[in-house]
């Protein structure tokens, strides 16, 4: 579906300006800055206390003793990456998807080379790239509902659709996929499909990891519907190391046998420092030229002193190390907001109970409406506490329960989550009572405004 011309066009801005401007994450940052005592539950940020500054230091001294390799860094790098860490990155993923514990079942692949790694700031830009190198206006991406609610404001910034596909505890559900697959094909939409987009590893918005047998049939799937032109599957790791229970599973891209359909992006940002912005690609032949292409015109190169240091720091055996710290971090936090939640909103919620990733995804068993125009929103702010709205997370709002919100335990301190959890259940009782009071006065018109 084409987007039509913005009547606001004598802006002097772009359309694509415009669709960017009303963000959720814009909005959702402005609510916490305005409200500095705010608990916020909301951001996606990691935790403070554990960022690594000692491996930092160590990486960036070792890097900068040596007169030479310092200049090296401080130069402009290649477009694709530093070349040692790109065959760094590789063969840790490799590595990974080899020791998996379900690594047995994987059909042997054509194995990747560091050529079609690059390195990009963030996986965030590699997910821009792609949207860039793969979305026309009118194309279609399929996202699970709920989905990592960025890249759908990246695919609707190309004027792309973001269809959502029903997902459930096991993550995106491939009947419905197949459903929608076909769907579109009779109606004539194939082409228009790109991409799957599916986080493999604790999703946000949910911490929900796609079911290790879903996994190859998820590849077989996209390509058996590449007919006219290639859907790949666009499998985001960003949370691959924050596991607390259970053991790794092989990738998706370890089930492409060809190498021409999965593109894997990973990132730093979760198991070392999102300041440092290294995030990667490995992607299949066909995407490298392209990719390179559009990123050439926009940097021709991220960071390279950046690059150099999560090299440094792989080389010095100091990310694995600091990866297994994170997880006895995290796993801490989380079992403080499932404490939290059990205490007090145990009858009022449904949760999730995440084995990895920085999200709980909570559900209320009431028709309150959590959406950003909703009571509780409003009521948790009042309260001091800010939460992400489910209802951003779903590519089609008017489909999207509209009882559910996001609710991150990455960033804030045990008992500042105990906190947080407190104000959210003070906020729902009077969002709840408000509704009763409303539905007993103003009858079912002026509750339905109050409830959503
Ligand atoms: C699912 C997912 N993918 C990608 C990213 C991007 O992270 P970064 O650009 O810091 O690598 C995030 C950030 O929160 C995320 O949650």
């Amino acid at each position: 579906m084409t987007r039509a011309v913005d009547p606001s066009r004598g802006s002097g801005l772009s359309l694509r300006a415009g669709w960017a401007a009303d963000s959720p994450i814009a909005y959702l940052m402005h609510a916490a800055l305005s409200q500095p005592a705010l608990v916020s539950l909301a951001a996606g940020f990691v935790d403070q206390q554990s960022l690594p500054v000692e491996a930092t230091r160590s990486a960036a001294l070792a890097l900068l003793a040596d007169p030479d390799l310092a200049r090296a860094a401080l130069q402009y790098g290649s477009t694709a990456g530093d070349s040692v860490l790109r065959g760094q990155v590789l063969a840790g993923v490799l590595a990974q998807d080899s020791a998996a514990s379900d690594a047995g079942g994987a059909v042997p692949t054509l194995a990747p080379t560091a050529e079609q790694v690059v390195l990009t700031a963030g996986s965030n830009q590699l997910l821009h790239l792609l949207a860039e190198v793969l979305l026309d206006p009118g194309d279609i991406v399929l996202c699970d509902a709920p989905t990592y609610f960025v890249f759908m404001g990246l695919i609707r910034n190309m004027g792309a659709r973001a269809v959502g596909i029903d997902s459930d505890e096991g993550g995106m559900r491939l009947d419905a996929l197949e459903g929608a697959l076909q769907q579109l094909s009779a109606a004539g939409e194939l082409p228009r499909v790109k991409a799957i987009y599916v986080m493999t590893y604790f999703d946000n918005p949910r911490s929900v990891s796609l079911a290790p047998a879903r996994r190859p049939a998820l590849c077989e799937l996209a390509k058996r519907y590449s007919q006219s032109a290639p859907i790949y599957v666009i499998e985001d790791a960003a949370y691959r190391e924050l596991r607390y229970v259970g053991d790794d599973q092989a990738s998706i891209r370890a089930h492409d046998h060809d190498g021409s359909t999965v593109v894997y992006a990973g990132t730093f940002s979760k198991s070392f420092s999102p300041g440092i912005r290294v995030g990667f690609g490995i992607l299949p032949r066909a995407l490298v030229g392209p990719v390179l292409a559009i990123k050439g015109n926009l940097d021709f190169g991220s960071p390279h002193l950046n690059q150099r240091i999560v090299s440094e720091a792989l080389r010095l055996g100091l990310c694995e190390p600091h990866a297994a710290t994170l997880r006895e971090v995290y796993a801490r936090k989380r079992d403080a907001m499932l404490a939290a939640l059990a205490r007090e909103l145990g009858g009022a919620v449904r949760y999730t109970r995440p084995d990895g990733g920085l999200y709980v995804w909570a559900e209320l068993n009431d028709a309150i409406d959590t959406g950003p125009s909703g009571p509780l929103f409003e009521r948790a702010l009042e309260q001091g506490v800010l939460y992400v709205p489910g209802v951003y997370c779903f590519p089609d709002a008017t489909h999207a329960p509209s009882n559910c919100m996001r609710l991150s335990f990455g960033v804030q301190s045990e008992a500042r989550i105990a906190l947080g959890i407190e104000r959210l259940a003070r906020a729902i009782d009077s969002a709840r009572a408000r509704g009763k009071r409303a539905s007993a006065l103003g009858g079912a018109e002026r509750c339905h405004e109050v409830l959503g």
